[in-house]
């Protein structure tokens, strides 16, 4: 049993801090937020992630998981905070939240700690929060990047996170782990951690790799889903179905091309890229142009159902889904809402918002002339235009007879999968 200190709990530190708890540690997990924090204490996760509510239960009945707003001593502190983009079109990543929690855990630090960092980085935040450490605390010893660890140091590593949300709890313990030690001695310490609960590989290396692979997973993404991107966007020029073409090509035995879609949204595919980016900026143009591809695309969608709008008087569009991907709540980054943002800003069309995922409207359409949040049977019947953006497994349950003879703007294909 070891004592922990989560910082932060959302979508990873929560299911994270729950899991530790229930492997039999003493964890108490630290937000910022009160609201999360008063969410966390009262057994409701404050997002929706299958079977995390009974994890938190039992974590709370037993005592093993507290929640409060300012860390506390334990062995090992793991630091969960969001790295938001800064602004500007070649954005870097905001560190704000990790060095703020870093300055927050900074004074609780006794010799022989662990601080493992599995919020997403640029490759060496690690060593530069050992550095700020070693600032804050000169009485501690910190390790450095290639040098044997001091004795009795602070250990650190970087140790991310790559749970799909919707499979989190599932994922948390059966993904293959990376464990980054700023020294050899870090990386142990902090496999033993992840040995507790982790069925899949704990892969060990170096926290500059760690760093690096992380982005570079995301970044690979990002970059095939833009050649799919742009592959539909040819195929719309020519007039041929992107569905079809793909499926073909994909026969071949060395070609496996991805799905287009709407764009590319949630908090990792979108952002991550530009970290790897900063690294070296004028090594990365293919990093960058596939953003870019992939930015332009909600407003190369809203654009063509502007374009089947223009004739018609006044015309209700449904945006059928709004999510950043099928069959969750999540709205960061999303694409299908970027398109439903665009077709909303003038007030000229009426948009019949459909999303099985959300309660109420996001606030960025709550309150605009002439938008309103429908369900599906109302957006069948009143749109002039159905904007399919997510591929919800409502929508994909939806018989094909309901698409014969409307206009269909389908960016997901989901009418070729019914
Ligand atoms: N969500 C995912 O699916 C996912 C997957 C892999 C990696 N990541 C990475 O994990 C990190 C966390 O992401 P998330 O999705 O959990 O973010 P989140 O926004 O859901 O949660 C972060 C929490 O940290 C709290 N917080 C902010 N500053 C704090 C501080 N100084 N001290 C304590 N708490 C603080 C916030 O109030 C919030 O509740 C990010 O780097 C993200 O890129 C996320």
């Amino acid at each position: 049993m070891q004592r922990l200190c989560v910082m932060g709990l959302g979508y990873v530190g929560l299911p994270a801090a729950a899991m530790l708890a229930g492997r039999g540690h003493q964890v108490v997990g630290c937000d910022t937020d009160p609201r999360v924090v008063a969410a966390v204490q009262s057994g409701q996760a404050h997002f929706h992630e299958p079977d995390l509510d009974m994890l938190l239960a039992a974590a709370l009945t037993t005592g093993r998981l507290t929640a409060q707003a300012v860390p506390a001593p334990a062995e090992v502190f793991v630091i969960a905070v969001p790295t938001p983009l800064g602004p500007g079109c070649s954005p870097r990543a905001d560190l704000s939240c990790v060095e703020a929690a870093t300055d927050a855990i900074a004074p609780l630090l006794r010799p022989g700690n662990l601080v493992i960092l599995e919020s997403t980085c640029p490759v060496g935040t690690t060593e530069a929060l050992a550095a700020r450490l070693a600032a804050a605390r000169p009485d501690l010893a910190l390790p450095r990047r290639g040098q044997p660890a001091p004795p009795g140091c602070v250990h650190l590593a970087h140790c991310p996170e790559r749970v799909l949300p919707g499979s989190m709890l599932r994922e948390l313990v059966a993904n293959d782990r990376i464990i980054g030690g700023l020294t050899p001695a870090c990386a142990e310490l902090a496999r033993a951690v992840y040995a507790g609960f982790v069925t899949g590989r704990c892969w060990v290396t170096d926290s500059r790799t760690a760093e690096l692979a992380k982005l570079a997973e995301n970044a690979f993404r990002d970059v095939n889903i833009a050649f799919a991107n742009e592959l539909a966007s040819i195929c719309e020029a020519v007039e041929v179905d992107p569905w079809a073409a793909i499926t073909l090509a994909n026969r071949h035995p060395r070609v496996a091309i991805l799905q287009p879609g709407a764009g590319v949204g949630g908090h990792c595919i979108a952002v991550d890229p530009w970290f790897l980016a900063q690294a070296a900026p004028e090594r990365s143009a293919l990093i960058r142009t596939a953003r870019g591809v992939n930015e332009a695309k909600p407003g190369q969608v809203a654009a063509r159902i502007r374009a089947l709008a223009g004739g018609m008087d006044r015309p209700a569009i449904a945006c059928l889904g709004l999510t950043y991907k099928a069959d969750v709540e999540d709205l960061r980054a999303s694409p299908a809402l970027a398109v439903a943002e665009d077709l909303a800003r003038d007030g000229t069309l009426r948009l019949l918002c459909c999303d099985p995922m959300l309660p109420t409207l996001p606030p960025s359409l709550a309150g605009r002339p002439g938008v309103a949040l429908v369900g599906i049977e109302a957006a069948l019947v009143q749109a002039d235009i159905l904007a399919v953006l997510v591929p919800h497994a409502a929508f994909r349950a939806l018989p094909p007879q309901v698409f014969a003879d409307r206009v269909v703007v389908d960016t997901v294909g989901l009418l070729r999968q019914a």
